[in-house]
Formats: C-alpha cells, structure tokens, sequence
C-alpha cells in the first residue's frame, strides 16, 4: 500500500536499459504482489538476482502449536523466555508464542546481527519493545527503536543488526498474506483520509541503497510446502543487496506508535478506533497513552466484551493497563481472550476507572478471526492463575 517512492539511481522509462560508468547493464528485478496485479517494485540489481549456487535446509525454530483446550483465557510472561537477557539473533531466535494458520506471534530478544532472511510465506510486521536496531533491507536500511513497527513485504530480503547498548526486544507478527494499513483509512486512490490516526508522514522508507559488494552469500527463506512451513539456506552467488536504485510502491517501512493520534469520545470508544493494520484474517491495533471518555457519567475502562468472532491477543509494552490492574499482568505479558469466552477489567478496576481522565497504557493487540494455538514459546511461560483471577479463586482441590 505504501506511497510511491524512488531511491536510487533508475532509468526514465521502466523496463529499458540502464547502465554503470562503463556501459555495463544492471538487471532490473520486479517484486509485485498479486501476481502481476498488484503493488510492485522496480529493483536494479548489479548481479544477477536468480543466480543460487546451492540450495540445503535450514531448520527453523519450532513451529507446532498446541489448541487452546480447555478453552480459557491466558496470560503468558514473555520476559521469562530470555531470563539471561539477549539470547542469539532476531530471525532464529524467535520463540513462537501464539499462532494459527493466518498468523504467528513470537518474541525474541537479540543482541547478534541475524543472517540474512527472506520470509516468502507472508508480510511480517515486527513491533519494537525496546532497544534499537538498523534493518538491512534489499531496498535499503531501516533505523528501528522503541515503539517502531517495521512492516517487512513478504519476500523482502533483509537481516536485523541491533544497535546501541540495550538488547533488541521485538515481538513479531508474522501474517500468511500482506499486511497493510485498514482500507476504510484510505481513499479510493489510496491516500490516508483526514479520519484517519496517521498518515504517509508517519511512515518511514528506506533513503539510499545499500550498493553491497560479495559472492557465495547465503540467505535463511522461510517458505511453505504442503506439510507446513520450512526453511531453506539458499547460496546467492551475488551479494542480494547489490541494488543501485529501486522506485515503486511496495518496499518496507516503519511507523511508529507514538505517531498514532488516539480517537477519543464521550462514552468508551471500540476497539476498532485503535486500529493501526490489517492482515488476512487478522487486525492489529495499538491503546496508547490518551485522554479517557469525558461523559460526565462514563466508564473509561472497557465493557465486558464476548469475542463472538475473535481471539484477542494484547501485548503489554508500556505504561500500566487499567483494566488488567491485579491480574499479574505487566510489561512484556500477553493476554489471550479467546472467543467463546466473555472478557473484561479486572475487580475493582470497573469502579476505579470512574473520574479518571488518562490512561498512561500502551499495548499493542492482535484479534485473530481464527482460534490461536499456542506455541512452545507461549507454554514455557504461563501464568496458570490468569483464568481465575476475575472470580478470584480457582478450581475445588
Ligand atoms: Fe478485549
């Protein structure tokens, strides 16, 4: 969806010759979505971009998932997945949280450059918790701190290199399709309404390429097979970041939430006002810090809610969410509020909300139009008092 955009060095006219100081071609390389249907862009690369040289499996973290059964709503503490601290690098040290077949969420904290990683099998969109990190891309680099999502097209050749003194802590949406911001945002041609919370100039692109120089180069792709999802180490005999210029409307960028402008009413406000993307079978939204409902008579806090068609995943990266005060929840949980299940705040916080003007909150949430699974990741770090605490005991011994 993103905006046009030109980096580089690209000739006039597409699809015609283009040439170095000495006469030399560069090969032009369309990467469209869609087929040939959709956006695209126009790589022009020294070397030749189909040129492999080998081809051997890479075996990705694991990918199997349990189902929620019986059904119940959880809380998982992604902290204790890295009690150390950094552990490895943010492509193959992912530790899959949540996941079903139009979606993955997983956590990882990174202090090690990753190799370079290719994800053919969807769009990711990797939410930045804390610390900061340059996001290498075939099209160019990414700056990515604190509270940036970096939205990676799927096939986008890239690797992360963490920066500054502070691991990378990143939680990873990874879609089964393309990720984008919500259609009712855009006009028919595609530029950001005034309605909407954020606009092109919240979005950040690459500025320059790369131009890298190399042979024998090996590149991690995740990719499908009819048994489920793979990975591949395949070996470029050209460096893949060779490109001298790019122009077209599908490439990475990074937004970031404290550019989201939060929709706020006299009465609670539905979630769909916090809205930030959408994939295939899934949203994503953001609740950042914001002035509250001001009906002389409003609840601030959520009503109770029955996702009749959704399972709720909210990650909590900042601030102190209202409604979950008590519960255990604290920066780096997640709640999952499955469908078939009625959700809302925590006792107490219902009649402690009354008068209260800010929420200091930021969490960024993923609603599923499928049941999630969870992941090896999400079963190492259960709390499993979180389906009790609204009732506030458990089960009879
Ligand atoms: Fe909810």
């Amino acid at each position: 969806m993103a905006h046009y955009r030109s980096v580089g060095a690209v000739p006039p006219k597409r699809h015609t010759q283009h040439r170095d100081a000495s006469g030399r071609l560069f090969y032009e390389e369309l990467m469209g979505e869609e087929g040939f249907s959709s956006d695209s862009s126009l790589l022009y690369h020294r070397g030749l971009p189909s040129a492999v040289v080998d081809s051997r499996v890479w075996e990705i973290p694991p990918v199997a998932t349990s189902p929620n059964h019986p059904l119940r709503p959880r809380h998982l503490r992604l902290h204790e997945l890295f009690p150390a601290g950094a552990a490895g690098d943010a492509v193959t040290g992912r530790r899959l949280v949540l996941g079903n077949a139009d979606v993955r969420l997983s956590y990882v904290v990174a202090a090690e450059p990753s190799p370079l990683y290719r994800n053919a099998t969807g769009d990711e969109v990797v939410y930045v918790e804390s610390g900061s990190a340059t996001v290498e891309t075939v099209f160019g680099a990414l700056a990515a701190e604190q509270g940036d999502y970096v939205v990676l097209p799927a096939s986008t050749t890239h690797r992360w290199v963490p920066s500054g003194d502070a691991p990378l802590r990143a939680y990873a949406i990874e879609a089964a399709g393309h990720v984008a911001p919500p259609k009712r945002y855009l006009s028919r041609f595609g530029q950001f309404l005034e309605s909407a919370p954020y606009c092109e100039r919240d979005l950040r692109g690459p500025a320059e390429p790369l131009e890298r120089a190399g042979s024998d180069v090996d590149v991690l792709v995740k990719h499908r097979t009819s048994a489920g999802i793979v990975g591949s180490r395949v070996t470029y005999a050209a460096h893949p970041f060779d490109v001298v210029g790019w122009d077209g409307c599908l490439y990475p960028y990074t937004f970031n939430v404290r550019d989201f402008e939060p929709i706020t009413g006299r009465v609670h406000q539905p979630p769909p006002v916090h809205q930030v993307f959408e994939g295939p079978n899934f949203v994503v939204c953001n609740f950042v810090p914001r002035k509250v409902d001001y009906h002389p008579l409003s609840i601030p806090v959520p009503y109770y809610h029955s996702n009749v068609d959704s399972d709720e995943v909210m990650f909590y990266c900042g601030g102190d969410y209202e409604a979950r005060r008590g519960s255990g929840i604290g920066q780096g949980s997640v709640s999952l509020h499955p469908g078939g299940h009625a959700h809302g705040p925590q006792p107490g916080a219902y009649e402690r909300s009354v008068g209260v003007e800010f929420f200091d909150e930021l969490a960024v949430m993923v609603d599923t139009f499928r049941p999630l699974e969870l992941g090896e990741g999400g079963l190492a770090c259960e709390d499993p008092g979180y389906a009790w605490t609204w009732a506030g005991r458990g089960p009879a011994e």
